[in-house]
């Protein structure tokens, strides 16, 4: 009997060796080493709960509960003792982890709208609030419409291999289309006069490239169509571009030119705002800047679409966009636009989006 010691004496010294061990427990991983120490299968309890049998049977009772006491006290006092670890490794890990809101941000690298984009925008303005609305067309066209519908025959000159870039002739005869125009036909096809429309957008031409030639460049169509349009329509709506783009004292200049979709046609200019017309380098001396091609919706082309040519007239246009900005920025050069060349494009910094 004496050889085991008194049940009460050795709880006491299993509690009050796991009390003081469990002080010592700084980590979770020790908190484990503890729990199977104390309380698991091998552990010390659970080895006196087994010794239970060899016990008085009269001892056994208050033995037992004694036993279960203790495994509950200890099972409280690691769970509290873990929750304040886990806090405290929580603790540590904010401050580690802390981030200095004080400090301030990167300053992220923004993007500026290309100049030919930001002119467009403008003409596209402009031409709104005299009551033209914006549409694009597919740069990739038919013959049909970049040539046909506009009056221009198989055998005339631009539709010669040089300056026009073929992408499928065999079957039909699709090509880049070498100007807007073919939006002319496209929208006329689709609705009934009044049609008052401006398209921007993307040209090819197969051409050797200087500093006024770029085989891609952007034109802005126009096209007015309804009853009653004449000339002086076509002039006053070209002369309120150029003031609003260049200042209220520009006066614009019409000379015959020829198209086969217009007739009559004519190039425009805008006087020189540098010189104001006096002649400079800008102008080349000239006092004149030209801006494109325009004139009269030839009859022809109406009649293509169906329109009756006695009962609708019409104006159309076609500007340069690139010429625009060389002419408002003083680019010297066509090829810069494409070039991609960032300190040329930083300079318009200030077109930020
Ligand atoms: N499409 C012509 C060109 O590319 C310009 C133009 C448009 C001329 C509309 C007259 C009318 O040169």
């Amino acid at each position: 009997m004496t050889a085991v010691p008194t049940t009460d004496a050795n709880l006491d010294e299993i509690r009050g060796g796991a009390l003081a061990a469990l002080e010592n427990v700084t980590n979770p991983t020790e908190a484990d080493a503890w729990e199977r120490t104390y309380l698991g299968a091998k552990g010390e309890l659970t080895a006196f709960l087994r010794r239970l049998g060899s016990l008085p049977a009269d001892d056994r009772p208050a033995a037992g509960r004694a036993a279960n006491a203790l495994k509950q006290e200890l099972t409280a006092a690691y769970e509290t003792r873990s929750q304040h670890l886990a806090a405290a490794d929580l603790e540590r890990r904010l401050a580690e982890d802390a981030i200095d809101i004080t400090l301030p941000g990167r300053e992220p690298a923004l993007g500026v709208v290309h100049p030919v984009s930001r002119m467009i925008e403008e003409l596209s303005d402009i031409f709104a609030l005299m009551g033209f609305q914006t549409v694009f067309g597919p740069e990739v066209e038919t013959g049909r419409y970049n040539f046909d519908l506009l009056n221009i025959p198989s055998d005339h000159p631009a539709r010669d291999v040089w300056d026009t870039i073929i992408v499928e002739s065999d079957r039909e005869e699709i090509v880049l289309r070498t100007h807007t125009s073919p939006m002319q036909a496209r929208t006329m096809e689709q609705t009934e006069p009044p049609v008052r429309v401006v398209v921007p957008g993307r040209v090819y031409r197969y051409e050797a490239q200087d500093a006024s030639h770029e085989w891609m460049f952007h034109q802005l169509e126009g096209l007015a169509v309804d009853t009653n349009i004449t000339m002086a329509d076509l002039k006053g709506v070209l002369r309120e571009l150029a003031r609003q783009l260049f200042g209220p004292e520009r006066r614009i200049r019409f000379r015959c030119d020829f198209f086969p979709f217009v007739e009559p046609g004519v190039d425009f200019a805008v006087d020189c705002a540098i010189c104001n017309g006096q002649g400079c380098r800008v102008c080349k001396h000239s006092g004149w800047l030209e801006m494109g091609g325009a004139g009269m919706v030839h009859p022809k082309v109406l009649q293509g679409v169906g329109y009756d040519p006695k009962r609708y007239t019409g104006f159309a246009f076609g500007l340069g966009v690139e010429r625009m900005v060389m002419m408002k920025e003083g680019v010297g050069d066509v090829r810069a636009f494409a070039g991609n060349d960032l300190r040329f494009l930083r300079q318009f910094a200030r077109f930020a989006v």
